[in-house]
Parts: C-alpha cells; sequence; structure tokens
C-alpha cells in the first residue's frame, strides 16, 4: 500500500478503535483510559465550532460578494469540521461516564453535538455537488447551515453550563437582558444597589423589587394564583388559598420559604417549573427580611444583617442555594474506608471532584453485597447516595443494609430477587429520589413501605406483580412522584368502565 494510503485509512481506524472501546467498557464503572480520552473534550470541541462557523461565515460571504473561488476552501472547511465533530462526539461520550454532570442538560447538549456532527457531513456532502443558488439542493444546504449554526451556539452555551454551573452566561449580561430572562440580580448588583440608597428598607428596597420581577406576574390583584397576592404589603399578609404564607420572624416556617426552597422540579416550587429558581442571593434576601419579623418599613440599617446578607452586601458571590442532600454538611469518607471497600470488589466513585458523595455498585453481577461487602458498605454509609445493586443475584437477606445508608438517593434494583418485606428497608430513607424495581416480584404489600417517603420522585413498577389498585394508593400518598408502569397495567379507568 502506498504511505498516502496508509494517511487516508487512519482516521477511519482510530474511529473504529474508539467506537470498539465505547461499546465493550462498563459506563458504570469506566476505566481510566475512558475517563482520560474525555478530558480532551472540551479541547477537540473548539475545533469543529471554529471550523465549522467560518465555512458558514464563508458561504454567506461568499454568496453575498458573488466571490466564486472560496468554494474549495469552504468544502475543505466543511469536511474538516464534521470530522472535528465526530472525534468531539466521541471523547464527549467518554466524558458523559464520570459522574457530576446534571442529566438533562447533558441529554441536550449530546443530542445537539450528534447533531452537528451529522448535519455538518450532510452539508459537506450536499456542498460537494455546487448546487445553483435557487434550487432545491441549494435551499436545503442553507437550511442546513442555518439548522447548524444554531445547534453550534446551543450545544456551545449547554456546554458551559455543564462545566462552569448554571448562569455561567448570564452572570454579567446587562439587568435588562437578565431580566427578560426572567433572570433575578446576582449579589455584586445588590452591593451596587445597596451603595446607591443610603437609608435603604429592607422590603421596600431588597423584598418588593424581587417579587416584582419574579412573583407578581401570577400573584397580583387581578389575578391571585393559589389566591396569593405579593403586590402590596396587605396582600402578603393575607395569604393564600392555603392561609398565611408568613410566619414572621420564623422563615423556615414561612409557606413561602418552603416553595422558594424546594427543589427545581417539584410540582410546589416557585416560581414554577419552567421559570428560573430564584438565586441564592434573592432567597437568602427574603429568608433575612422574614426572620427580621416581616416588617414592611424597617430599615436596613436598623436590622442586624446575617454573615450571608453581609456577603451580599459586599458583592461576593454567595454558594448556590442546594437541596437535598446537598444541602447536609457531611465529611468526606475516610480514605482507607474506600479502598477496603474497593478491596472486596465493589465499585465506589466519588459523584463529583469537591463532593463528599459516593457511588457504589457490584463489580460482579454473581456476587453483590456479600457479608464482606456489606461490612465495608457500613463504614462508607453517609457518603453512599446511588446504589446500583440492578440486575445482581443479591440475596433478599442482604437487603438489611439499606436501612444503615441514611443519604441513600438513588437505588436500582430491578431484575433482582427483592421480595416485599425486604422494602422495609427503604421505609425510613428521607431522601430517596429515584427506585427501580422493574422486572422484580414486588407487589401491592411491598408498595406500602414506600407510602411515605419524602423525596420520591421516579419510581419504576414495570413488569412487577402490583395491581391498578395498588399503585393508586401510593399516587395519593405521593402526589409529586412519578410513577413508571411501562404500558401493561390496566389504569383504574378501565378498569370501572369495562364494569358498565
Ligand atoms: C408562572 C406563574 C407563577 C409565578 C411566577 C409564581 N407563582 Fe406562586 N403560584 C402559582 C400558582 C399557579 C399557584 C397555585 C398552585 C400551587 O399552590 O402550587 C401558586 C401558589 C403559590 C403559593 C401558595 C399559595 C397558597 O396559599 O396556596 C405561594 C406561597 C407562592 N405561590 C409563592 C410564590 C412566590 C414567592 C413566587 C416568586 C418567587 C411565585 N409564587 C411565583 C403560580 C406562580
Amino acid at each position: 500500500m502506498k504511505k498516502s494510503t496508509y494517511w487516508k485509512i487512519a482516521p477511519f481506524g482510530i474511529i473504529a478503535i474508539a467506537i470498539l472501546f465505547l461499546i465493550f467498557i462498563n459506563p458504570a464503572d469506566p476505566p481510566n483510559a475512558a475517563l482520560f480520552i474525555g478530558r480532551f473534550h472540551s479541547m477537540v470541541v473548539h475545533f469543529p465550532i471554529g471550523l465549522l462557523l467560518l465555512a458558514i461565515l464563508l458561504e454567506a460571504l461568499a454568496r453575498v460578494f458573488h466571490i466564486e473561488h472560496l468554494a474549495s476552501t469552504i468544502k475543505l472547511l466543511l469536511l474538516a469540521g464534521a470530522a472535528g465533530a465526530v472525534a468531539a462526539v466521541l471523547a464527549g461520550l467518554f466524558l458523559e461516564m464520570a459522574p457530576g454532570y446534571e442529566a438533562d442538560t447533558l441529554s441536550l447538549h449530546k443530542r445537539l453535538g450528534i447533531g452537528i456532527a451529522i448535519l455538518s457531513f450532510i452539508a459537506y456532502g450536499v456542498r460537494l455537488l455546487d448546487a445553483p443558488p435557487g434550487s432545491i439542493l441549494y435551499r436545503v444546504y442553507a437550511g442546513a447551515l442555518v439548522v447548524l449554526c444554531s445547534f453550534l451556539m446551543i450545544g456551545g452555551h449547554l456546554g458551559s453550563t455543564l462545566t462552569h454551573g448554571p448562569g455561567y452566561l448570564t452572570r454579567y449580561m446587562p439587568q435588562v437582558f437578565r431580566s427578560a430572562l426572567g433572570l433575578g440580580l446576582p449579589a455584586q448588583d445588590w452591593a451596587a444597589r445597596m451603595a446607591a440608597t443610603a437609608d435603604a428598607g429592607i422590603y421596600s428596597d431588597l423584598v418588593q423589587p424581587i417579587l416584582d420581577s419574579r412573583c407578581i406576574s401570577c400573584h397580583n390583584a387581578d389575578q391571585p394564583r393559589g389566591g396569593l397576592a405579593l403586590d402590596t404589603p396587605e396582600g402578603i399578609e393575607e395569604g393564600g388559598e392555603d392561609g398565611p404564607v408568613l410566619v414572621a420572624g420564623l422563615a423556615s416556617e414561612s409557606e413561602i420559604m418552603r416553595r422558594i426552597l424546594l427543589p427545581p422540579d417539584h410540582t410546589g416550587h416557585m416560581p414554577p417549573e419552567g421559570k428560573a429558581p430564584l438565586t441564592a442571593p434573592e432567597a437568602t434576601l427574603i429568608r433575612w427580611w422574614i426572620d427580621e419579623g416581616a416588617s414592611f418599613d424597617q430599615k436596613v440599617s436598623e436590622a442586624a444583617p446575617s454573615p450571608l446578607v453581609e456577603q451580599i452586601f459586599a458583592g461576593l458571590d454567595l454558594p448556590e442555594h442546594r437541596t437535598g442532600i446537598f444541602a447536609l454538611e457531611i465529611a468526606p469518607a475516610d480514605s482507607t474506608a474506600i479502598r477496603a471497600a474497593r478491596a472486596t470488589r465493589l465499585a465506589v466513585i466519588s459523584l463529583g471532584e469537591n463532593e463528599p458523595f459516593l457511588q457504589v455498585r457490584c463489580a460482579s453481577a454473581s456476587d453483590c453485597l456479600n457479608a464482606e461487602q456489606t461490612a465495608a458498605l457500613r463504614l462508607i454509609a453517609p457518603q453512599v447516595v446511588w446504589l446500583h445493586l440492578g440486575r445482581t443475584e443479591v440475596a433478599d437477606s442482604a437487603l438489611a443494609v439499606l436501612a444503615a445508608l441514611p443519604h441513600l438517593t438513588r437505588l436500582r434494583l430491578e431484575s433482582t430477587s427483592v421480595s416485599d418485606a425486604s422494602l422495609v428497608h427503604l421505609s425510613e430513607l428521607q431522601y430517596l429520589e429515584y427506585l427501580n424495581l422493574y422486572d422484580t416480584s414486588v407487589s401491592d404489600s411491598g408498595l406500602q413501605h414506600l407510602s411515605a417517603l419524602p423525596s420520591l420522585r421516579s419510581l419504576y413498577l414495570w413488569e412487577t406483580d402490583v395491581t391498578s389498585e395498588g399503585v393508586e394508593g401510593l399516587r395519593q400518598a405521593l402526589p409529586d412522584a412519578e410513577i413508571n408502569l411501562g404500558l401493561t397495567l390496566p389504569s383504574v379507568d378501565e378498569d370501572t368502565t369495562s364494569a358498565l
């Protein structure tokens, strides 16, 4: 073979090896090599973005100024951009195995990335045909470039959100645009506002502006959603359908505060789903106002600022307010305890670089939670938040250890021999959000142990022995939980109509 031929097939070889590697490694327990390749994603990803945007720009210039000789440059840029996009997607798929990315953002970012790779190849292919302006093919090409451009923008933005946390792009955005997007004031702007008003009132200068921009579109005298108007002091004092929303002096007892601090995907969270949650400074200021007595005319200078409020007035960033287990202060696990657990063939992975939390699964499906492993698990119990026992031969009796994992948030038990009686070990897990019981023999009597789990949001009961009545009972006990039954179970409505 000629030397140049090797060069031509080398990229395909690399891609094939990467895909094989992807198929054969276990994403829940990735080897270091996979995580190493993944780290290249954020470097590689800039090449296709630059190349493709340049191709689009040149194409636009070529059309507007009728520059013919750019065609071959544009084709080359599109091909190089498409190849770069494939490389970025592959590296991204490896990076995804590192825990700690926000699932919804990640999934959209990933789909956009794959879309960009496919679209850029299509654009390249169509561009090779040199379709004349006005032809259908030409329009397809132009359309593909427009879509490609918007995918690049949105995908890039989501990528920065994943690495730098939400609000990265909007942090220094002028407040006019932030308000238009429904975003509140960052801490810095609060400091500027405080400096500008010598005699600021806590309610009039701090709290009311927050309510005005974030709440009163739905809570005003004309349209008091939930019976609550937040545009005047009278409305606030009156409360809503369910009674008062404020307990002066006690923010933690106040319905307003409870609603603001619920996890954003909770149906009761305010502002409701789809709207940006209050920023940490905004929530902190409202809390401070209520704790100080929820007065409508107290001056800032008359109250004692809490340490967090002082931080806001100094223009410092606050840590994002965290909910669920993340609001707890938990010390990291002892590294020898983690090593001991790994020695028993438990796969133990940290949930994020600065998090104490751990994700655990059995390295062997046939030998899962033996006596040695349960003992090791107990030594890292406060830190274990994700536990994956799905599709293993874990003994039902070994599940007693679950009661000793107080901060468990995700538990997978699908396709195991878990019994109804064993679910009692879950009944005290107040942070459990996700429970997968797919393909087990769990029945209605097991569901009873789940009915008081306050945080449960996703429950998988597909291919189990539960009945529609049992599920309906659980739905009433846990209105916020999404209960997934697949397509097999007749609903209660069907039962009643068939009786007619
Ligand atoms: C997009 C519309 C919308 C926005 C914006 C909004 N709410 Fe609501 N709010 C509702 C609806 C609808 C209800 C009634 C349903 C419910 O109770 O969840 C409600 C109910 C409430 C209740 C319970 C009232 C009661 O007695 O039942 C409180 C408290 C509340 N909101 C506070 C707030 C606060 C504080 C903000 C701003 C941070 C806010 N809401 C922003 C729509 C909104």
